[in-house]
């Protein structure tokens, strides 16, 4: 599959195994990050798959980001929209900031990339966008009511997204990914996370490539009959 590919907050857990199951699949991957550029070179040096700096809340930094990646590998044809950022707290401990950021990363960051590739794709008549929802956008979570209604609006952005891109060839779809075994799983307190696996139904923690290989199908060639879907992948925790 000879397509380009931009993973946002690629080089790190999920995102680093979606930038490597859409280069298995043939792809050439660019791998963004906003901020760990020693991270990000480890990465580039196991996987031999470039990484780029910006901050996908910065509408601007994205139309700049995007046309760097096109300049280097080629037009754009796929977006994995997965780059988040959690600021847990229940609403009364809860600031402006902790709201603001989350919804300006995990939800405005969908708009930035949406706006800087998806005139290209529908002009090329091919394109593939995936945006990483969550179980807690789907579900509600204690604690999270930024990042709930975040991954709560990437869900009504992928279905609006989708009927506007279907003529086109440019499917939208969302994976809405339950607990995985990643960095920000690990910063929830240990005592809250044994509870919450308590009520995976697999029993387990879901692990990235779970998560990339679900990708991998929707940014396929045969996927183009597949749009403004979600698909779960939680250990059965959460069904709907
Ligand atoms: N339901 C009901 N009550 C809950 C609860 C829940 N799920 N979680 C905590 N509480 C209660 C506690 O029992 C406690 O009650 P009491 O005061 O009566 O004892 C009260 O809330 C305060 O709990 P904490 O001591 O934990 O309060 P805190 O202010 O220190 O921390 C918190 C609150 C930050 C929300 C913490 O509980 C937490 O981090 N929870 C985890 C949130 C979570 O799941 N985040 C997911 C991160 S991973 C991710 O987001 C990826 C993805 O997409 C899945």
């Amino acid at each position: 599959m000879d397509r380009v590919a931009i993973v946002t907050g690629g080089t790190r857990g999920i995102g680093e195994a979606i930038s490597l199951a859409l280069k298995e699949l043939g792809c050439k991957v660019a791998a963004n990050y906003a901020g760990n550029d020693e991270k990000a070179r480890a990465f580039t040096d196991r996987t031999g798959i470039d990484a780029f700096r910006w901050d996908v809340g910065d509408h601007q930094a994205c139309l700049d980001g995007c046309a760097a990646v096109a300049e280097k590998l080629g037009p754009v044809d796929i977006v994995v929209n997965n780059a988040g950022i959690t600021r847990d707290g229940v609403l009364a401990k809860m600031n402006f900031d902790d709201w603001n950021e989350v919804m300006r990363i995990n939800l405005g960051g969908c708009f930035n990339m949406a706006k800087a590739t998806f005139g290209g794709m529908r002009e090329r008549n091919w394109g593939r966008i995936v945006n990483i929802g969550s179980i807690n956008g789907q579900a509600g979570q204690y604690g999270q009511v930024n990042y709930a209604a975040a991954k709560s609006g990437i869900h009504g952005f992928t279905k609006a997204l989708a009927q506007e891109g279907a003529k086109f060839g440019v499917t939208v779809n969302a994976i809405a990914p339950g607990y995985i075994d990643t960095d920000m799983v690990a910063a929830v307190p240990a005592q809250v996370l044994e509870k919450i696996v308590a009520k995976i139904p697999v029993g387990r923690l879901g692990q990235a490539e779970e998560i990339a290989r679900g990708v991998a199908f929707l940014c396929s060639e045969e996927a183009g009959f597949v749009t403004g879907s979600t698909m779960s992948i939680n250990g059965g925790q959460h069904m709907y």
